[in-house]
């Protein structure tokens, strides 16, 4: 559990302007008992926004949507487990309650993901395909699931960009993707195959999309600190190395991943100019 979790109001998120944005504003997120999205959510609910994250497991979805809904008072978090983002039916079912409940999805993070570090020769036709459906399939799956309710959240919050919108915003997509294949990664030759494919969907359906009101962005994470990731990935006897290999000498922090979401949920853009 990330140590800054309810730090987010000592800093530039107490602005009103992104409450006003995200207030009675409802997120969908896959992978959300994670470590990144679970963050992501956190923000965004303690701005004002009701969620529903949804995971493989039961417990561990669960027990962080409570943990979540602690980020405010009066705040509405589902967490639906058992929910593999490979399977379309129970995806959209889930998508289907979040909207019953919560009334609305303005807002999906497409963060469900597989990884394990593996050379090409040690991964199985069955593991690349595992991790190409987890992260290629599970994200088309996901914006599938959620699509209608995004257009309607969109043509409520239709804006010009430049005009301020009291009534917030909505019909925005963020993936999660990463680093790893922009410039090849030992190791992890699946995971950088399904995030470029992440990638190139997120692209065309903003460029699809845009027109209709939909946002669509990928956050791109390098190595975040405290994360299952990258306990995984990067051995701890390692990591001054592994620091070294970030131009920044250090790693990237799960608050970094959360204002970059919020910024992009934000009409905080309109408003800077
Ligand atoms: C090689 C492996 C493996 C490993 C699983 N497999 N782990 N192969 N090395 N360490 C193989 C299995 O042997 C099997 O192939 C196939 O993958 C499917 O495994 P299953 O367990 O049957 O299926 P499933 O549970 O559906 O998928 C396994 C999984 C998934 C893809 C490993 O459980 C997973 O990724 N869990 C971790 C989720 C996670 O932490 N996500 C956050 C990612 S963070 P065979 O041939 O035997 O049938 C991230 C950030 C990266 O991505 C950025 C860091 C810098």
């Amino acid at each position: 559990m990330p140590q800054e979790k309810h730090q987010y109001m000592s800093n530039v998120w107490r602005d009103d302007i992104f409450s006003e944005c995200l207030k009675n504003k409802v997120v969908f997120c896959t992978g959300g008992a994670g470590t990144i999205c679970s963050a992501q959510v956190r923000a965004m609910v303690h701005l004002g926004a009701n969620a529903c994250i949804v995971g493989r497991n039961v417990e561990k979805t669960e027990n962080m949507a409570k943990d979540i809904a602690t980020a405010r008072r009066g705040a509405k978090v589902i967490g639906i487990g058992a929910v593999d983002v490979r399977l379309p039916e129970v995806l959209q079912q889930a998508a289907d309650r979040c909207a019953q409940e919560l009334g609305s999805i303005d807002f999906v993070i497409a963060g469900a993901a597989g990884n394990f570090l593996a050379s090409i020769d040690q991964v199985s036709p069955n593991a690349m395909k595992s991790v190409i459906d987890i992260d290629i399939l599970g994200s088309y799956n996901t914006v599938k699931a959620t699509l209608p309710y995004l257009r309607e959240s969109a043509s409520k919050h239709k804006t010009d960009g430049k005009t301020e919108n009291r009534n917030g915003t909505g019909g925005r997509i963020v993936f999660v993707s990463a680093t790893l294949h922009y410039a090849g990664t030992p190791l992890q030759s699946h995971v950088s195959v399904a995030k470029a494919g992440v990638d190139a969907m997120a692209m065309s359906i903003a460029i699809e999309q845009g027109p209709r009101g939909i946002t669509s962005n990928v956050i791109a994470p390098g190595p975040i600190a405290d994360t299952e990731g990258i306990d995984r990935l990067s051995k701890k006897e390692n990591r001054e190395r592994s620091y070294k290999a970030v131009p920044s000498g250090r790693f990237g922090t799960v608050k970094e991943i959360a204002d970059a979401t919020i910024y992009l949920f934000s009409d905080y853009r309109s408003r800077v100019r």
